[in-house]
């Protein structure tokens, strides 16, 4: 699109907001003779808030016109100290085009007044992720573009969150605003490669520092299941410090990229992958030899892992009692909007497993909403619910449907 005289279409929006006073600037320098010259220098210019008459600083635009004025032949006269010549202030009008202004100036020029800026996004691989507000919503394509422009050439496509995430397989509802449409990229975690597709699994870059800390607690003993193991962030990075890692996800195309990764990172020894139900995954972990091994289950769900709970009652209830297995310590995430969500998360763990002695370490890992946080609760499973002989919701089902 064009605007006046051939001018890109941004820069003649700023044009015209210029025409109103953004990206005049006026350089002021003053200098009494002698010494090198300069005596005091500044710059100034004006925004939005010219047209109030308020005058900013900037200081990257007083080092490049400082860099200008010092390539002048009186200026660098001056400053080799032989000019006994005074300088008076010196005016000059500029205009500044949109490769010159940061993207938050732009931004702040070309959406209306008190409009909160929304200059924040988050970014996957190539993806800029916005989550723009009602009011930004007019201006996405305009919002989208400048952010494509200002964050190229590592940004290539800019999207915003259509709606919460409802489904089963934690995928976001993703509008292409600007860009190429590919949602497909490729995400650097913990010195691995994942491929992601954006439109079919779940990704979240915000919990890399979660990851890591669970990652930290594992050693190379350790046997681990992770449930709900997504595109393997959690799985992949384990099974490069642990023994061995047993990962399921129910949605296919996670799974698909898991295997696709695991072969990436040259991990695909360390790593059994499996595409069914969480609870199903369970049962079948826990009926088979890879029983005795395990030692960490990871549950990262957190809007359900806790239901699933129950699917460890009575798992070691045909084994021999005296040849104790190694029962696992489980990490399970969950939400909680209680007034102390610790005691609310203890409590569900409780009722899901049927059991009251349960020792848990629990940690607040980020606030999500409003007084919504995002809890890991850890703890090892207790005897009595691997030895219990009441059944799990699974084979409660298995029995009634036989
Ligand atoms: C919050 S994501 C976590 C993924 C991964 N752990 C990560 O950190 O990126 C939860 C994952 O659980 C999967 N999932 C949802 N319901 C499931 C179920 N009933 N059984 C197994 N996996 C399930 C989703 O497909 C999704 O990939």
């Amino acid at each position: 699109m064009r605007g006046k005289g051939g001018m890109d279409f941004l820069s003649w929006r700023l044009w015209k907001r210029r025409k109103e006073g953004i990206g005049r600037a006026c350089w002021g320098m003053n200098s009494r003779g002698g010494g090198n010259g300069w005596g005091r220098r500044g710059c100034c210019f004006w925004t939005r808030g010219m047209r109030r008459r308020e005058w900013m600083s900037c200081p990257k635009l007083s080092r490049w016109l400082v860099h200008i004025l010092s390539c002048s032949a009186v200026a660098q006269e001056a400053m080799r100290g032989n000019s006994t010549s005074t300088f008076n202030l010196v005016r000059c009008k500029l205009t500044l085009f949109y490769d010159y202004w940061q993207m938050n100036e732009i931004l702040e020029a070309l959406l209306p007044r008190d409009m909160i800026i929304p200059s924040a996004f988050e970014t996957v691989g190539h993806i800029a992720h916005l989550n723009l507000r009602d009011e930004h919503l007019p201006y996405k394509k305009l919002i989208a573009k400048v952010v494509l422009d200002k964050n190229k050439p590592k940004i290539q496509t800019v999207v915003n969150k259509i709606d919460a995430i409802h489904n089963d397989y934690r995928t976001m509802q993703l509008e292409v605003l600007a860009g190429n449409h590919s949602l497909v990229t490729m995400v650097v975690e913990n010195g691995l490669r994942f491929h992601v597709d954006l439109a079919a699994v779940y990704w979240n870059s915000r919990l890399a520092s979660e990851r890591q800390r669970l990652l930290n607690g594992f050693t190379r003993n350790d046997v681990l299941c992770d449930v709900f193991a997504g595109v393997g962030p959690i799985a992949l990075s384990a099974a490069k410090i642990v023994k061995h890692v047993y990962a399921n996800d129910l949605n296919p195309c996670a799974v698909q990229y898991m295997e696709k990764n695991s072969v990436l990172n040259k991990l695909e020894r360390h790593i059994e992958i499996f595409n069914m139900d969480g609870r199903r995954f369970i049962d079948a972990m826990y009926a088979s030899q890879k029983a005795q091994s395990i030692t960490q289950v990871v549950m990262n769900l957190p809007n359900d892992a806790v239901e699933y709970l129950d699917a460890f009652r009575g798992i070691c209830k045909d084994k021999p009692k005296d040849k104790e297995y190694a029962l696992p310590m489980i990490h399970v995430y969950g939400f909680s909007k209680a007034r102390d969500p610790e005691f609310d998360f203890h409590e569900r763990i409780r009722i899901a497993l049927q059991e009251v002695a349960v020792n848990v370490e629990m940690r607040r890992v980020r606030q999500v909403a409003p007084g919504k946080w995002m809890l890991c609760a850890s703890f090892r499973l207790p005897i009595s619910v691997a030895y219990a002989h009441t059944m799990s919701r699974m084979q409660a089902h298995q029995v009634k449907s036989f």
